[in-house]
């Protein structure tokens, strides 16, 4: 199993960038950390086919044996994210076209067409090579294929390839005009080949061509994945496969999706803010691991050995895991800046991902490089070596993890908050009412006020069960099908709580705006229709009649059965409904017609979820302490993690793993400081 118990703690290794007598130092050093499993191979396609059909393993095969002989376990990369110079030399036309139509150089990483067939071909042809090689080495724990599949094309290979995506998604090209609307403008198509990718044009694109060809990227990584995948497990089935999930704006992959597909979810996360920010967008990050996590291949519940060669299928623990793949070690990338974390800060961030289901956490990079595009990218061994802070934080983590090791279990959430690739695509398009429309952003509002709220929260996709969630958010869900709309009609219906933002349900699955007033599907349950919109200016807001500030939207909102909870107050909307709040069937559903700002935002989910009947995690957790608690059979886990510089006192029950001291009525956090409390529980 890629796990063998311990949870798992290490990151990208490099070996192919250092001479080998590094190599042994270097797995010297994991062991003082209390590394256990390493990612190798990620870039090294050149140093292991340097000519085609010409392999050189025999460097891998030392490293590979070093490692096993020092008790560390290998994600072996196939490392189809950076084909080789020679490659894209021999086959000049699988290099990526840009929407612009011009086509891009070696030089870089990620210079290939992942729909181009000499790409597929040679990037299968690898990893073969190393699955006859290595399928059964001893330790190897995991497959981690490719790296982050984000990169889209729009070369010729991509156009035909986009072509039959579409033929068998729509059917017939009628229906096609008719999703795509394409009698505007003069775009009706009569014949396939007529339709190109949507390349840059004259002025706005067509949405529904634009939202296609995401989704059909989306569908075209996901097959060069599995058809990698199903090489790897038929060398040996015992092998978990997995890919490193990107996240951010420009990555054209369903990730909810995906997860069904590997055998666990791994996500890459690097915080952009410097501040808090950090911490908030950390804990979303692990929320969303979570949420795709149980998307993940069911049925593979048993653990294997590493290494072993059965025909048994991989095994995924109950429940679904995920791992942190990459963070890290010590600078946040931040506007072009890189900002050093603060000490204590990296294992609070990693230890944030655990308490959220992460079983383990993993960096980018083992040993920071003097050369390379990277050379400045942090390391759990830096520039300065191993006598530094960040090494000796490294072992402390290390240490850290393994008193973690019993901790297991599900994460208490009692919210709900829905994310959806397809909206997040589609509010990105040009041509809407305004350039400040975000899915994304939106969820990550609702979740920070969430977070700062201290309730424990799962992320979710249209569709996904809602059993035991007190409140469903559904934060600018743009596109809903007639499915979505029922999901959330039943969850109501039967009880639930929603607590939905503007422009939820305007638009169908093909981006038509739904017509009759926004928002559109999910009318009938909020109990409202708004006849029209007033997107607002860069820094400019809406004042609400509690206090509370709007930005980014507001509407012109007519109750249709609701009860008006919150007005707008002052210019044209003074007096008019903000917030709306229905009865529908056995439930309750909130309508919130702009962006609270971040103050009334937690008072107006704390209202929601409060009245929904939820609970937060440690409600006597003071301001700056996030709280997160994991539960297993007859025993939780509690984790506090002190955000804040000063010493504060969490009142609490229970064995602190991380010191073995007893806690009998507060634990005192050090400034930065973290508790993993074991709580019994019956
Ligand atoms: C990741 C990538 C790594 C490295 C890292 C730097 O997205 O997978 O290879 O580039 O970013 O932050």
């Amino acid at each position: 199993m890629w796990s063998d118990g311990r949870l798992c703690y290490g990151g990208d290794y490099n070996p192919e960038q250092w001479p080998a007598r590094v190599w042994a130092e270097d797995v010297a050093l994991m062991r003082r950390a209390r590394v256990n499993l390493v990612t190798v191979g990620v870039f090294a396609w050149s140093r292991l086919e340097p000519a085609p059909g010409r392999y050189t393993f025999d460097w891998l095969d030392q490293v590979l044996d070093l490692l096993h002989s020092g008790g560390i376990r290998v994600a072996l990369a196939t490392p189809t994210a950076s084909p080789p110079p020679w490659f894209s030399l021999a086959h000049p036309g699988a290099l990526p076209v840009t929407a612009d139509g011009v086509r891009l150089h070696h030089g870089s990483r990620d210079t290939y067409c992942a729909a181009t067939p000499a790409y597929r071909e040679a990037a299968l042809r690898i990893a073969g090579a190393l699955a006859d090689r290595y399928a059964h080495h001893p330790a190897l724990a995991l497959w981690h294929v490719h790296n982050e599949y984000g990169t889209t094309c729009h070369c010729e290979h991509t156009a035909r390839a986009f072509r039959r995506w579409l033929a068998d998604r729509h059917g017939d090209l009628a229906t096609l005009n008719d999703v795509w609307t394409t009698s505007f403008w003069s775009q009706h198509y009569s014949d396939w080949a007529q339709i190109s990718t949507p390349r840059a044009t004259q002025y706005l694109a067509n949405p529904g061509h634009l939202l296609d060809f995401r989704r059909f990227w989306s569908d075209t990584l996901l097959a060069a994945y599995t058809e990698q995948r199903d090489l790897l497990r038929a060398a040996n089935p015992a092998i978990p496969i997995t890919t490193n999930y990107v996240l951010g704006d420009w990555v054209p992959v369903d990730h909810a999706r995906w997860a069904r597909e590997v055998d666990l979810v791994a996500v890459d996360h690097y915080p952009s803010a410097a501040d808090g920010g950090a911490e908030e967008q950390t804990a979303l990050a692990g929320d969303l691991a979570r949420g795709w996590a149980r998307h993940a291949a069911t049925g593979r519940r048993t653990p294997v050995a590493a290494g072993r060669a059965t025909t048994d299928p991989p095994a995924t623990p109950d429940p679904p895991a995920w791992l942190l793949m990459e963070s890290a070690p010590n600078q946040i990338h931040t506007g072009g800046r890189m900002h050093t974390k603060e000490p204590g800060r990296m294992i609070r961030h990693s230890l944030a991902h655990v308490a959220r289901g992460s079983h383990g956490a993993m960096f980018f990079q083992w040993r920071a490089p003097a050369g390379g595009a990277e050379r400045f990218h942090s390391a759990l061994v830096p520039h300065a070596g191993p006598d530094s802070r960040v090494f000796r934080e490294a072992a402390e983590l290390g240490a850290a993890l393994e008193r973690l090791t019993e901790v297991q279990g599900s994460v208490e959430a009692s919210v709900a908050v829905a994310v959806d690739a397809p909206s997040a695509w589609a509010l990105r398009q040009p041509g809407l009412p305004s350039p400040r429309l975000d899915h994304h952003e939106e969820v990550a509002a609702a979740h920070r006020a969430l977070w700062h709220t201290g309730y424990g929260c799962d992320t979710v996709a249209p569709g996904d069960p809602l059993d035991g969630y007190r409140l469903l958010v559904l934060p600018a869900l743009y596109l809903a099908s007639d499915t979505t709309a029922d999901w959330v009609r039943d969850y109501v219906h039967g009880g639930g709580h929603l607590l939905a933002t503007y422009l939820s349900g305007a638009a169908d699955e093909h981006a038509r705006v739904r017509l009759g007033g926004y928002p559109g599907a999910l009318r009938d349950v909020l109990g409202v229709w708004a006849e029209e919109f007033h997107p607002l200016a860069d820094g400019d807001h809406v004042r609400l009649a509690d206090g509370g500030t709007g930005l980014v939207w507001a509407e012109t909102l007519r109750p249709a059965g609701a009860d008006a909870v919150g007005w707008y107050a002052g210019g044209v909307l003074d007096g008019l409904p903000a917030v709306t709040r229905h009865r529908h069937g056995a439930g309750t559903a909130w309508y919130v017609s702009t962006r609270p700002d971040d103050d009334t935002y937690r008072r107006l989910l704390d209202r929601a979820a409060r009245a929904a009947g939820a609970t937060p995690v440690c409600p006597d957790a003071p301001p700056g302490v996030e709280a997160v608690r994991r539960r297993g059979d007859r025993v939780s886990w509690l984790f506090l993690l002190n955000h804040t510089d000063r010493e504060l006192r969490v009142p609490a029950r229970g064995v602190d793993l991380l010191t073995g001291a007893p806690v009998d009525e507060a634990v005192i956090l050090p400034p930065g400081g973290v508790a993993v409390l074991r709580e019994r529980t019956g």
